[in-house]
């Protein structure tokens, strides 16, 4: 579907590309032409990924950041314009996350989460859309967010919070930024195995099985089915798209919404014999 060429001569930032879904994407970005920075806190993560990277000959290259620091934000973007000339894209991409049931958190607990996600974010967007700005380029931004953020969830409360927030930013920057020529965009993710988000949000044994049930096609979502969103919304074959929140989960998240989807469990077979039942209106 995409051209080798479809990200050449362009510079994207990954948050959070060393590991899981970033460094996916971020793969992906590169395969595809793109030069790709990811930034998050662990330099000796980083420098794995690096050398992986270039034994596959992909464009890729690499910064130590805290996204809860504006001052780190700001110098990371200035570095990559020195270093490669332009930015022309970002992945907000890098998270925290953790199960809890709310009573049980500490203030901080809150505080880590919303400071990553939501603040992470907003520094990252307007350090980068500042720059866009100024310097009259057009720019890309996409958040990568959840299900549950416009939904909320129990047990995951700061998350949640944070990601609706991100999800209100996407769509309130589309408007405000659209006439500098910058599109913000949102992925939605349902469950996709990685050792970060599965570590953390799966309670125990028998729970990965419980949450790949929800999803109405029986499967978990692949790294390579989220990259193929991702390379679309940030390449110009979606310049006319901006403020969308796509998601990407095989129907989970309607699945729980739709107040029939349960009769799912009703065995194909069954159905002829409870149709001529249900017509005569007995049970
Ligand atoms: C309750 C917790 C907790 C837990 C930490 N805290 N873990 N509270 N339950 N499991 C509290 C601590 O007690 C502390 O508060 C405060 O949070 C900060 O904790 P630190 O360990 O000091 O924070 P830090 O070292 O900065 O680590 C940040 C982190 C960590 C978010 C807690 O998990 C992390 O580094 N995560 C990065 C990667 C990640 O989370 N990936 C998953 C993304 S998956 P007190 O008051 O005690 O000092 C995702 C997918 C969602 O988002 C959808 C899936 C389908
Ligand atoms: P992951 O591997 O744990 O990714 C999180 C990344 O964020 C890590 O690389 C981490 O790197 C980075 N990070 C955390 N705190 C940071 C900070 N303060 N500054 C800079 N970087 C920071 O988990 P993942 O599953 O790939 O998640 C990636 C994204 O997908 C997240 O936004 C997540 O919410 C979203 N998502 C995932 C799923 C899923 O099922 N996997 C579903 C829905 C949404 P360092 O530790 O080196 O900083």
């Amino acid at each position: 579907m995409f051209t080798q060429e479809l990200l050449q001569n362009q510079v994207i930032l990954v948050t959070g590309g060393g590991t899981g879904l970033g460094k996916s994407m971020a793969k992906a970005m590169a395969r595809h032409g793109a030069t790709v920075i990811l930034a998050s806190r662990k330099a000796e993560v980083l420098a794995a990924v690096k050398a992986e990277f270039e034994s596959e000959s992909l464009n890729c290259r690499v910064k130590t950041c805290d996204v809860r620091s504006p001052e780190e934000v700001n110098d990371l973007i200035s570095w990559i314009v020195e270093e490669c000339g332009h930015l022309d894209a970002v992945i907000n991409n890098a998270a925290g996350n953790f199960i809890s049931p709310t009573e049980l958190l500490s203030p901080k607990g809150f505080d880590v989460i919303v400071d990553i996600v939501l603040k992470g974010t907003f520094y990252l967007t307007h350090a980068a859309g500042t720059y866009w700005i100024t310097s009259k380029r057009k720019g890309t931004i996409l958040n990568i967010t959840t299900t549950y953020a416009d939904s909320g969830s129990g047990y995951v409360v700061p998350s949640a919070c944070a990601k609706s927030g991100v999800n209100a930013m996407t769509r309130s920057l589309a408007v405000e930024w659209a006439r500098y020529g910058i599109r913000l965009n949102a992925i939605a993710p349902g469950p996709i195995p990685t050792e970060g988000a599965f570590s953390r949000l799966l309670p125990g044994e028998g729970w990965e099985e419980k949450v790949k049930r929800r999803v109405p096609s029986n499967r978990f979502g692949t790294h390579e089915e989220l990259a193929n969103l991702a390379l679309f919304l940030v390449s110009d074959l979606s310049s006319f798209i901006t403020g969308e929140i796509i998601r990407l989960d095989g129907g989970e998240q309607l699945n729980g919404a739709g107040q029939f989807n349960g009769l799912s469990e009703i065995p194909q077979e069954v159905w002829p014999e409870l149709a001529v039942k249900m017509r005569k209106g007995t049970k």
